[in-house]
């Protein structure tokens, strides 16, 4: 055992047990791994939606819609980044409760990309999170504002972290440069610019494996590092916590190509079919819907692996996996 992966359990506070299971007992854990990471989730969003309120400017009246329309796109997400971040931090043994400012940091820069994703001259999606467009309800122009002043409320938010005693301020440091990386034009921005110019071609795997990456992923590979980095663990397990959120992300979208395939917009909370219409880059597009679903499959295998070596939290890393998978929203 390398004397970072000792330090990573002492941390944790407990050490593996290598036991033979049965496919009935892995039924089982899969089970309740996927009822866990349920449950957490949920106590996840209570707690999110308490915080959140502290990290949004008090905006003026006198700014017309701008105020409600930060409040409108935040409601009723699934916060899953900030879950990332909590248990990240929780598995290099910092609670979760301490990386607050962070978690929330992550879901307000989601919420912004998710009201850019959602204008007309992009996706031209009337419907998030079950409720209209913030560009529906508000207007373009409060529309792109307010996902402006999200992406600014959530660096204001990461600046918070360094308030609390528990995450010193160069690893706060880190986490800013990590995020604005992950968000920028070489991140989520650079992907969803790929995203476009992706309608005008006909499906190509590298610049799929591109987009996917850089819209979806990075944020979810600096959600699991920035958790880890605020808890100050060793650098390998920054990078394998980093490579575990990869995997789970790249499954994230693809489940998301293929909901947009087959589901229907009641249940998702947004439209379904608008990939196929727009001419999308997306999986089910370049190899067909089994094949999407091979791919996915090989994706949850890989992240599950990974799950199994990051140091703690294994039931909350492969339940995400487990539950990512086989998701209906
Ligand atoms: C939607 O993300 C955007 C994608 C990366 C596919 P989520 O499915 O996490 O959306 P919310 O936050 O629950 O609304
Ligand atoms: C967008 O991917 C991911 C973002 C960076 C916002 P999609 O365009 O597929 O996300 P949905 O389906 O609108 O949520
Ligand atoms: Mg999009
Ligand atoms: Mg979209
Ligand atoms: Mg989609």
């Amino acid at each position: 055992m390398k004397p970072e992966q000792r330090l990573c359990l002492a941390r944790a506070g407990r050490t593996r047990s290598h036991t033979q299971k049965s496919a009935g007992d892995h039924l089982t854990d899969a089970t309740s791994a996927i009822a866990h990471v349920r449950a957490l989730l949920e106590s996840t969003s209570a707690e999110v939606d308490r915080a959140l309120p502290e990290f949004l400017p008090q905006v003026s009246p006198l700014a017309g819609n701008l105020g409600p329309a930060l409040h409108h796109s935040l409601q009723a997400g699934k916060r899953v980044r900030p879950l990332v971040v909590r248990e990240a931090a929780a598995t290099y043994g910092l609670a979760p409760g301490a990386v607050m400012p962070t978690a929330c940091a992550f879901e307000i820069v989601h919420t912004a990309t998710l009201i850019h994703d959602d204008l007309p001259a992009v996706d031209n999606a009337d419907l998030r999170r079950g409720l209209p467009a913030s560009h529906v309800a508000f207007g373009e122009a409060t529309a792109l504002l307010a996902g402006d002043a999200l992406i600014i409320a959530a660096f204001a938010a990461l600046a918070r972290q360094a308030e609390r005693p528990e995450t010193p301020p160069e690893r706060v440091v880190r986490v800013i440069a990590e995020f604005a990386a992950a968000l920028g034009a070489e991140g989520v921005i650079g992907g969803e610019a790929a995203d476009l110019v992706g309608e005008t071609l006909p499906p190509d795997d590298d610049l799929l494996a591109y987009i996917h990456f850089h819209k979806t992923a990075r944020l979810f590979i600096g959600a699991a590092r920035a958790g880890a980095i605020l808890a100050g663990a060793p650098a390998g397990q920054v990078e394998l916590a980093g490579r575990y959120a990869e995997k789970l992300g790249l499954l994230f979208q693809v489940t998301d190509d293929l909901l947009d395939a087959t589901g229907d917009a009641e249940e998702l909370g947004k439209p379904a079919g608008l990939d196929a219409a727009a001419g999308k880059q997306t999986y089910p597009a370049l190899l067909g819907l089994s094949g999407a679903q091979e791919y996915a499959e090989s994706l949850a295998e890989e992240a599950l692996s990974l799950a199994k070596q990051l140091c703690a939290r294994e039931e909350t890393w492969s339940g995400l996996v487990l539950l990512v998978r086989t998701r209906k929203s």
